[in-house]
């Protein structure tokens, strides 16, 4: 595994960014057809992120005409057109700023009629597709990557999930503080659905993360902690700012800044 540590989450924002873009244009330049098949995430982390990507294709430096987008997760029963819906979110925060084909976007249906069949075809689009070149994803305080909480199975894939005490809580601060408008379920890729992209990128960003990127990186392989899973992938990489590196040892802090001296 990689683990990137930068000074500030702009920092953070810019590398990742570069990072999905050179991928996509080097996808490109092999003259590769296929579209370029991107996992993404929502969250306050990857804002930042989306907005470097934005900017650069606003540059010219990146076009997502030739890219197809699968996202990690969403609420079951919340309506596709509430503004704190992932749908909302990504079309918000990413999509309509770039020139993505709208058929090329990929989000869960949380209100489907039968969500068994929902997940099970969602893993058959990511198939169909080729399967996901490079899956980006945050992490929660608990180390939960997508939804997939603590004591999801590692093999796991798209299902649906309910979502802990914990998480409710955090993500209330998008419901206006009211735990009670947020959905106790959603839909989810698995933590196998992510490890199977052929690369996998995890942002950490503030102190509320640093036991997440501690037991990530130091901890064991566990279904405890679902963010270990990235240690068992062999293209993972954490990009992490520094306040979320502050529960690791001085050790493991010094050998990641000193191996990655030349990509800082
Ligand atoms: C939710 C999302 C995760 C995200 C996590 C952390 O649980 N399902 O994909 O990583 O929140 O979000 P934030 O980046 O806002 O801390």
């Amino acid at each position: 595994m990689r683990l990137l540590i930068h000074n500030t989450p702009a920092e953070v924002a810019v590398w990742a960014a570069r990072h999905i873009a050179k991928r996509i244009s080097d996808h490109a330049a092999s003259g590769e057809v296929r579209p370029f098949v991107l996992g993404l995430p929502t969250g306050s982390t990857p804002l930042a992120t989306y907005a470097e990507l934005i900017r650069l294709h606003e540059a010219g430096k990146v076009s997502f005409a030739n890219v197809v987008t699968f996202n990690m997760d969403e609420y079951v029963g919340l309506p596709e057109d509430h503004p704190e819906s992932y749908h909302s979110f990504m079309w918000k925060n990413f999509f309509s700023h770039v020139d993505i084909p709208h058929e090329n976007v990929n989000i869960l249906n949380g209100n489907a009629p039968d969500l068994t069949v929902e997940c099970a075809g969602y893993e058959a689009a990511i198939e169909v597709a080729g399967g996901i070149d490079l899956f980006l994803g945050g992490v929660g305080n608990d180390g939960h990557i997508a939804f997939n909480e603590p004591f999801s199975s590692m093999s796991s894939r798209t299902r649906v999930k309910s979502l802990t005490e914990d998480t409710i809580a955090a993500n209330a601060r998008f419901f206006g503080g009211d735990t009670s408008l947020v959905p106790r379920t959603a839909l989810t890729v698995g933590v196998a659905t992510i490890l199977s992209a052929r690369e996998v990128m995890i942002l950490a960003t503030g102190a509320g993360k640093a036991r997440a990127v501690q037991q990530g990186v130091e901890g064991a392989y566990s279904h405890v902690w679902t963010i270990t899973g990235l240690q068992a992938h062999q293209r993972g990489i954490l990009v992490v700012d520094d306040p979320a590196a502050t529960e690791l040892r001085v050790s493991t802090y010094r050998y990641f800044k000193d191996i990655e001296r030349e990509n800082l």
